[in-house]
């Protein structure tokens, strides 16, 4: 029997690239993406097949539902939450509306093989929206249910979508004469900021961790636009891969909820800027807070209780701080750099 298929949508983005490596290596799927740019021709020779299209195109989703038997959805493309505040129609309809292009062309495909199709969501720590620097402090690590009330327009978009997810694998159509065809399986996760090695963010307002990094190992300097108080839950590309894989493979009757919050170390831009400074002696790193952007930043908790992925599927990050930069972010991201500027 020939492997599934997985659909990977902005995948050629930061856990886009990632996460393709990690199928590749894992070799249990076939990969067809779906991305707005064309993905460089390193990543197009992990895949069954690309297309560069955009996900509002529903034309283009029926092609690809058409050609392809899909059973696992990786719904990755979005537009993030300081890009969302300069575009709010255009991160609603991205995130929103093709959210729900994709939901409902893997609808369609469940009822056509008969079983769930796995839809498998990164939502974020924007969905949070704590009152207050001191709510902040004293809310510690916020669990699922705790202060969803967004102040982006990303965030609030990632919280809806949440819902459309249980909707439709829960109650899609339930007074129609489809209610008892196989509905999708949606799962979700909330990231908290990611940081890759291998491509800086962009558009992020969690940026100012990943952006720091980059600029030091190039030996640019780099003016952060948050101030160094400012404190956020981190995690290494890796680490969020792995929770993206582990959500899938998850025996679906251990599942108590259709969100999880992961998270892996909480660190402060300052203990950041240090950390970078340790390993790129030099690195000229300075403060200019920008007023809203480090407002959505200290309306995102200190740090997310992950208890209930490690207690239904087994999630424990892999990299703390100190592994992640020393194993991970500091040697990946110095190789590459090298070889850059080699080329
Ligand atoms: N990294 C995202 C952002 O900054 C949060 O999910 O928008």
């Amino acid at each position: 029997m020939s492997k599934p298929v997985v659909l990977v949508t902005g995948a050629n983005g930061e856990i886009g690239r990632t996460l393709l490596q990690r199928m590749h290596q894992d070799g249990l799927y076939r990969v067809v993406t779906v991305d707005l740019t064309p993905l460089p021709e390193k990543y197009r020779g992990l895949c069954l097949e690309t297309y560069a299209g955009n996900i509002m195109d529903r034309y283009l989703l029926d092609q690809i539902a058409a050609h392809h038997e899909i059973e696992v959805v990786f719904h990755l493309a979005a537009l993030l939450s300081t890009r969302g505040e300069r575009d709010p129609d255009l991160a609603h309809q991205v995130n929103v509306e093709g959210t729900l292009h994709l939901l409902r062309m893997a609808q369609n495909q469940s009822a056509r093989l008969g079983r769930p199709v796995r839809f498998i969501f990164p939502s974020s720590i924007a969905v949070y929206g704590v009152a207050s620097v001191e709510a902040k402090k004293s809310a510690g690590r916020v669990r699922e249910e705790d202060w969803n009330v967004p102040i982006t327009m990303y965030g609030c978009n990632k919280l809806y979508c949440e819902h459309l997810g249980r909707y439709f694998t829960e109650n899609f159509r339930q007074l129609g004469a489809l209610s008892t065809a196989a509905r999708l399986d949606f799962r979700s996760l909330r990231f908290p900021g990611l940081i890759s090695a291998e491509t800086a963010p962009t558009g992020g307002t969690s940026d100012f961790g990943p952006e720091m990094l980059h600029a030091a190992a190039q030996g640019l300097s780099y003016k952060s636009f948050v101030g160094p108080e400012a404190t956020i839950p981190f995690m290494a590309m890796p680490d969020a891969v792995t929770a993206l894989v582990q959500l899938l493979e998850a025996d679906r009757a251990k599942l108590t909820k259709t969100v999880y919050n992961v998270s892996a170390f909480s660190e402060s831009a300052g203990q950041i800027a240090d950390r970078v400074r340790a390993a790129f002696p030099g690195a000229q790193i300075d403060f200019e807070a920008d007023a809203v952007r480090s407002k959505i930043v200290d309306s995102w908790p200190e740090d997310m209780d992950d208890s209930r992925a490690r207690a239904d599927w087994g999630w424990k990050p892999a990299y703390n701080v100190e592994r992640a930069f020393a194993e991970y972010l500091v040697p990946t991201i110095r190789k590459r750099y090298a070889q850059a500027s080699t080329r």
